[in-house]
Protein backbone atom coordinates (compact mmCIF):
# COMPACT_ATOMS: atom_id res chain seq x y z
CA UNK A 1 0.00 0.00 0.00
CA UNK A 2 1.07 3.46 -0.56
CA UNK A 3 2.30 5.02 2.51
CA UNK A 4 0.70 8.54 3.24
CA UNK A 5 2.11 10.75 5.92
CA UNK A 6 -0.73 13.75 6.66
CA UNK A 7 0.35 16.73 8.08
CA UNK A 8 -2.28 18.38 10.61
CA UNK A 9 -2.93 21.63 12.87
CA UNK A 10 -6.30 21.18 14.68
CA UNK A 11 -9.40 19.19 14.91
CA UNK A 12 -8.12 16.57 12.19
CA UNK A 13 -11.31 15.38 10.41
CA UNK A 14 -9.99 15.11 7.71
CA UNK A 15 -6.95 12.63 9.07
CA UNK A 16 -10.34 10.59 10.75
CA UNK A 17 -11.60 9.98 7.40
CA UNK A 18 -8.71 8.61 5.41
CA UNK A 19 -8.23 6.67 8.88
CA UNK A 20 -11.45 5.21 8.10
CA UNK A 21 -10.50 3.65 4.63
CA UNK A 22 -6.93 3.13 5.33
CA UNK A 23 -7.63 -0.54 6.75
CA UNK A 24 -8.93 -1.44 3.43
CA UNK A 25 -7.29 -3.16 0.62
CA UNK A 26 -8.86 -1.38 -2.02
CA UNK A 27 -7.66 1.87 -0.84
CA UNK A 28 -4.67 1.82 -1.88
CA UNK A 29 -2.80 3.51 1.11
CA UNK A 30 -1.92 3.48 4.32
CA UNK A 31 -1.54 6.33 6.92
CA UNK A 32 2.28 5.54 8.47
CA UNK A 33 2.45 8.53 10.18
CA UNK A 34 0.79 12.04 11.08
CA UNK A 35 3.26 15.12 11.90
CA UNK A 36 1.64 18.38 13.47
CA UNK A 37 2.99 21.65 13.83
CA UNK A 38 1.57 21.89 17.95
CA UNK A 39 0.99 19.35 20.93
CA UNK A 40 -2.38 19.20 21.78
CA UNK A 41 -4.76 18.98 19.10
CA UNK A 42 -7.60 16.62 18.69
CA UNK A 43 -6.17 15.71 15.56
CA UNK A 44 -2.90 13.72 17.67
CA UNK A 45 -5.48 12.50 19.92
CA UNK A 46 -7.04 10.59 16.06
CA UNK A 47 -3.53 9.62 15.38
CA UNK A 48 -2.79 7.95 18.76
CA UNK A 49 -5.98 6.16 18.93
CA UNK A 50 -5.48 4.64 15.57
CA UNK A 51 -2.29 3.58 16.45
CA UNK A 52 -0.49 5.67 13.73
CA UNK A 53 2.99 7.23 15.18
CA UNK A 54 3.20 11.41 15.54
CA UNK A 55 5.73 13.95 15.50
CA UNK A 56 5.38 17.59 16.64
CA UNK A 57 7.43 20.22 14.92
CA UNK A 58 6.63 23.36 16.31
CA UNK A 59 8.13 26.98 14.76
CA UNK A 60 8.36 27.93 18.21
CA UNK A 61 11.04 25.45 18.91
CA UNK A 62 13.35 26.11 16.03
CA UNK A 63 15.59 29.39 15.66
CA UNK A 64 13.97 30.19 12.40
CA UNK A 65 11.36 29.50 9.81
CA UNK A 66 14.27 27.74 7.48
CA UNK A 67 15.11 25.52 10.68
CA UNK A 68 11.87 24.40 11.15
CA UNK A 69 11.25 23.57 7.47
CA UNK A 70 14.08 21.34 7.84
CA UNK A 71 12.94 19.44 11.40
CA UNK A 72 9.76 19.05 9.16
CA UNK A 73 11.53 17.57 6.25
CA UNK A 74 12.99 15.21 8.45
CA UNK A 75 10.13 14.24 10.47
CA UNK A 76 7.87 13.68 6.91
CA UNK A 77 10.95 11.61 5.91
CA UNK A 78 11.19 9.44 8.43
CA UNK A 79 8.31 7.63 7.30
CA UNK A 80 9.01 6.96 3.86
CA UNK A 81 6.03 8.61 2.26
CA UNK A 82 4.69 7.93 -1.31
CA UNK A 83 2.57 10.94 -0.68
CA UNK A 84 2.24 13.81 2.13
CA UNK A 85 -1.39 14.97 2.57
CA UNK A 86 -2.03 18.57 4.07
CA UNK A 87 -5.26 17.79 5.77
CA UNK A 88 -5.53 21.27 7.62
CA UNK A 89 -2.04 21.93 8.12
CA UNK A 90 -2.29 25.75 8.73
CA UNK A 91 1.52 26.74 8.16
CA UNK A 92 3.46 26.96 4.70
CA UNK A 93 5.85 24.30 3.91
CA UNK A 94 9.44 25.83 2.82
CA UNK A 95 11.07 24.48 -0.71
CA UNK A 96 13.54 22.44 1.16
CA UNK A 97 10.64 20.33 2.21
CA UNK A 98 8.94 20.43 -1.38
CA UNK A 99 12.15 19.47 -3.26
CA UNK A 100 12.34 16.61 -1.11
CA UNK A 101 8.53 15.37 -1.97
CA UNK A 102 9.07 16.48 -5.38
CA UNK A 103 4.86 16.72 -6.79
CA UNK A 104 4.09 14.21 -3.80
CA UNK A 105 2.28 16.99 -1.42
CA UNK A 106 -1.37 17.48 -1.81
CA UNK A 107 -3.30 20.35 0.30
CA UNK A 108 -6.77 20.42 0.99
CA UNK A 109 -8.56 24.10 1.26
CA UNK A 110 -12.20 24.89 1.83
CA UNK A 111 -12.90 27.01 -1.08
CA UNK A 112 -13.19 26.95 -5.15
CA UNK A 113 -9.41 27.91 -5.58
CA UNK A 114 -8.13 29.91 -7.12
CA UNK A 115 -10.49 32.36 -4.78
CA UNK A 116 -9.98 32.77 -1.77
CA UNK A 117 -6.99 31.48 -0.89
CA UNK A 118 -5.09 31.73 2.49
CA UNK A 119 -6.01 30.63 5.79
CA UNK A 120 -9.61 32.33 5.96
CA UNK A 121 -10.93 30.50 2.90
CA UNK A 122 -14.44 29.99 3.81
CA UNK A 123 -14.94 33.87 5.80
CA UNK A 124 -13.57 35.54 2.47
CA UNK A 125 -16.64 33.43 0.43
CA UNK A 126 -18.82 34.49 2.59
CA UNK A 127 -17.64 38.14 3.23
CA UNK A 128 -17.58 38.17 -0.99
CA UNK A 129 -20.77 37.52 -1.00
CA UNK A 130 -20.60 34.41 -3.36
CA UNK A 131 -23.52 32.07 -3.61
CA UNK A 132 -21.62 28.89 -4.11
CA UNK A 133 -18.06 27.77 -3.20
CA UNK A 134 -16.41 24.81 -1.88
CA UNK A 135 -13.54 22.78 -1.97
CA UNK A 136 -10.35 22.21 -3.73
CA UNK A 137 -7.57 19.31 -3.55
CA UNK A 138 -4.58 21.19 -5.16
CA UNK A 139 -1.01 19.70 -5.41
CA UNK A 140 1.30 22.40 -3.47
CA UNK A 141 3.72 23.82 -5.39
CA UNK A 142 5.31 26.35 -3.05
CA UNK A 143 2.63 28.88 -3.65
CA UNK A 144 -0.08 29.86 -1.58
CA UNK A 145 -3.10 27.72 -2.35
CA UNK A 146 -2.04 28.21 -5.91
CA UNK A 147 -0.69 24.64 -7.24
CA UNK A 148 -1.83 22.36 -9.40
CA UNK A 149 -6.04 21.52 -9.08
CA UNK A 150 -6.72 18.02 -8.61
CA UNK A 151 -10.60 18.04 -8.12
CA UNK A 152 -13.15 20.44 -6.79
CA UNK A 153 -16.49 20.61 -5.42
CA UNK A 154 -19.46 22.76 -5.32
CA UNK A 155 -21.30 23.79 -2.34
CA UNK A 156 -23.98 26.04 -1.95
CA UNK A 157 -23.98 28.92 0.35
CA UNK A 158 -27.28 29.37 2.19
CA UNK A 159 -28.89 32.75 3.15
CA UNK A 160 -28.53 32.08 7.16
CA UNK A 161 -24.59 30.64 6.66
CA UNK A 162 -22.06 31.86 8.94
CA UNK A 163 -18.59 30.73 9.01
CA UNK A 164 -18.87 27.51 10.93
CA UNK A 165 -22.15 26.46 9.52
CA UNK A 166 -21.13 26.76 5.60
CA UNK A 167 -17.38 25.21 7.06
CA UNK A 168 -18.99 22.83 8.36
CA UNK A 169 -21.09 22.03 5.21
CA UNK A 170 -17.82 22.15 3.05
CA UNK A 171 -16.14 19.20 5.37
CA UNK A 172 -18.82 16.93 4.70
CA UNK A 173 -17.72 17.32 1.00
CA UNK A 174 -14.31 17.77 1.22
CA UNK A 175 -13.80 14.75 3.43
CA UNK A 176 -14.97 12.48 0.76
CA UNK A 177 -12.91 14.20 -1.70
CA UNK A 178 -9.87 13.95 -0.54
CA UNK A 179 -10.33 10.24 0.32
CA UNK A 180 -11.03 9.76 -2.93
CA UNK A 181 -8.34 12.10 -4.74
CA UNK A 182 -5.96 10.36 -2.27
CA UNK A 183 -6.95 6.71 -2.77
CA UNK A 184 -6.54 7.47 -6.60
CA UNK A 185 -3.51 8.63 -6.09
CA UNK A 186 -1.91 5.59 -4.78
CA UNK A 187 -3.89 3.53 -6.94
CA UNK A 188 -3.23 5.07 -9.86
CA UNK A 189 0.02 7.53 -9.92
CA UNK A 190 0.10 11.20 -10.21
CA UNK A 191 1.59 13.42 -13.00
CA UNK A 192 2.37 17.09 -12.98
CA UNK A 193 2.96 19.52 -15.97
CA UNK A 194 3.04 23.39 -15.42
CA UNK A 195 -0.42 24.18 -14.39
CA UNK A 196 -2.03 20.41 -14.72
CA UNK A 197 -1.76 17.69 -12.45
CA UNK A 198 -3.36 14.22 -13.78
CA UNK A 199 -4.29 11.16 -11.92
CA UNK A 200 -3.59 7.83 -13.70
C1 LIG B 1 -10.30 21.94 6.44
O1 LIG B 1 -11.52 22.50 6.04
C2 LIG B 1 -9.18 22.37 5.52
O2 LIG B 1 -9.59 22.54 4.20
C3 LIG B 1 -8.80 23.69 6.13
O3 LIG B 1 -8.83 23.47 7.50
C4 LIG B 1 -9.84 22.49 7.79
C5 LIG B 1 -9.22 21.42 8.66
O4 LIG B 1 -10.18 20.57 9.20
N1 LIG B 1 -7.51 24.09 5.64
C6 LIG B 1 -7.21 25.35 5.28
O5 LIG B 1 -7.96 26.28 5.44
C7 LIG B 1 -5.83 25.51 4.69
N2 LIG B 1 -5.70 26.78 4.02
P1 LIG B 1 -9.74 19.25 9.96
O6 LIG B 1 -8.60 19.59 10.91
O7 LIG B 1 -10.97 18.84 10.69
O8 LIG B 1 -9.33 18.24 8.92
Amino acid sequence: AGRLVVLVSGTGSNLEALLAVHGDPGFGGRVVGVVADRPGIRALDIAQAAGVPTAVVALGDFADRAAWDLALTEAVAVFSPDLVVLAGFMKLVGRPFLDRFPDRVVNTHPALLPAFPGAHGVRDALSYGVKVSGCSVIVVDGGVDAGPILAQDAVPVLPDDDEPSLHERIKVVERRLLVDVVGRIVREGLTVEGRHARIG
